[in-house]
């Protein structure tokens, strides 16, 4: 769909329902009667053209240029990331924690457990981010937009150096689901539901950080008088093809998951730090697993380590 000014909000959110997400997150009451995207943004001050890019990538369309936006623009930007991490985390999780929870009352399989405490931990990982984000980042740009004095010497610079993408913790709990985690027979419906809910958010997701990385952050940076240093949207490492773990990858990930450190593991296998590294991206890229709760699963599940 070619998104333009002219276009009836109303005909693009029945071509695709996701976009009323969209207006909920710029707080745009539901109900758009025949009114075009042009009109409605005149209504509620919010610049069209930030609205249609932000309804391609709703779309998974990427704009080949970013519109030229101003400081109106970046409080609008805010609000926009401030509404959906409310969503995300009220709406998204709340019903991931609330399957994961049925599944470990419902199913006695080895491992579900870790399941439930790797989503806990995940889900306490995404609220310090977003605590970050609006309690540091968006008051930062809010003051910036605004034109008011840096007091606690603040940068962008920071921001940008520790922004994580939090879907990679997603995507190692998808491939166990798939992959690695047996239910029982009968409570594969939930398994369903759980991935179901797994994609949705990963797609959201990624729409956020796609946002904060590519456009936020390069505007920020402009605003701050830098040089706008272009950022591409990071595109995740091919993955290679799923074989087994070698001996020696087994012996790294089992210390690692004992709690020992790259250099520690490097010491008790007499390898270098750098060798441990290298495995370690190894084992990564043969799972497609990045976090240790994540490999922790998966160790259980091929018998590379034992239920304690
Ligand atoms: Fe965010
Ligand atoms: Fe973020």
């Amino acid at each position: 769909m070619l998104f333009t000014k002219e276009l009836k909000i109303a005909d693009i959110v029945e071509q695709d329902f996701k976009q009323v997400l969209l207006l909920e997150h710029l707080g745009i009451p539901f109900i758009v009667k025949e009114k075009t995207v042009e009109k409605i943004c005149q209504e509620y001050n919010i610049n069209p053209n930030l609205y249609l890019h932000f309804a391609s990538l709703f779309a998974n369309q990427i704009p080949s240029q970013i519109p030229h936006y101003n400081s109106n623009d970046i409080k609008c930007m805010v609000r926009y990331l401030q509404n959906s991490h409310h969503y995300y985390l009220n709406e998204r999780a709340a019903k991931i924690v609330r399957i994961v929870t049925q599944i470990a009352e419902e199913t006695n399989c080895a491992g579900i457990h870790l399941l439930n405490d790797f989503v806990q931990n995940y889900i306490e990982e995404v609220k310090k981010h977003f605590d970050y984000e609006n309690n540091i980042v968006f008051p930062y740009m809010i003051a910036m937009a605004n034109n008011e004095p840096n007091i606690g010497n603040y940068s962008i610079a920071e921001y940008k150096q520790h922004h994580d993408n939090i879907d990679d913790k997603l995507a190692d709990l998808k491939g166990l689901l798939i992959k690695y985690l047996p239910f029982d027979d009968n409570e594969n419906h939930l398994r369903r539901k759980l991935l179901h809910c797994l994609f949705d958010l990963e797609q959201d997701l990624k729409i956020h950080t796609l946002i904060e990385d590519t456009v936020l952050i390069p505007l920020v940076e402009n605003f701050e008088g830098k040089e706008n240093i272009e950022t591409t949207p990071t595109i995740s490492e091919e993955k290679k093809a799923n074989i087994e773990l070698t001996e020696r990858e087994i012996d790294v990930l089992r210390l690692l998951l004992e709690g020992y450190s790259n250099k520690e593991v490097a010491d008790k296998l007499h390898i270098s730090t750098h060798t441990v590294i290298s495995h370690r991206k190894n084992i990564t890229a043969k799972t497609s697993i990045k976090s240790l709760a994540g490999l922790t699963i998966y160790a259980l599940q091929n018998g590379i380590i034992e239920v304690k």
